[in-house]
């Protein structure tokens, strides 16, 4: 689900991204890294709920509700965004077997 959502972004607000996923022992990392992206201005505003700047276009196709970052967030256990305006965005998700685990319980 988190990581539905961050592709999502890369078609949506970028054009080419890469994505990686490490599996360790302890969790999931994956990266999802757009070059060539528009970068985000304002990182804290785009975590807000209901902040989007998806084109009517994007919209169309059901996207743009401004909730896909907010819901990374809620459903991993790190998220670190970092992103520089004009040249592109990473967004790094970390999910921990061990907390997985204690779902379960
Ligand atoms: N990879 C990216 N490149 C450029 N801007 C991005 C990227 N990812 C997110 N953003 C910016 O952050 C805003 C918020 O992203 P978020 O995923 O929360 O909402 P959304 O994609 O607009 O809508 P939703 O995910 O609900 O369909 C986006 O509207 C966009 O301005
Ligand atoms: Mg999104």
């Amino acid at each position: 689900m988190a990581l539905y959502e961050a592709e999502v972004n890369v078609v949506a607000h970028a054009w080419k991204g890469i994505m990686s996923v490490d599996i360790t022992p302890e969790g999931i990392d994956v990266v999802v890294e757009d070059e060539g992206g528009p970068g985000i201005e304002d990182i804290d505003k785009a975590m807000e709920e209901g902040f989007s700047t998806a084109t009517d276009e994007v919209r169309q196709m059901g996207f743009g509700a401004g909730m896909g970052l907010p819901n990374i967030k809620r459903n991993c256990d790190e998220m670190y965004l970092s992103s520089t305006p004009g040249t592109g965005t990473r967004l790094e998700i970390k999910v921990f077997f061990q907390r997985l685990a204690g779902l379960l319980e």
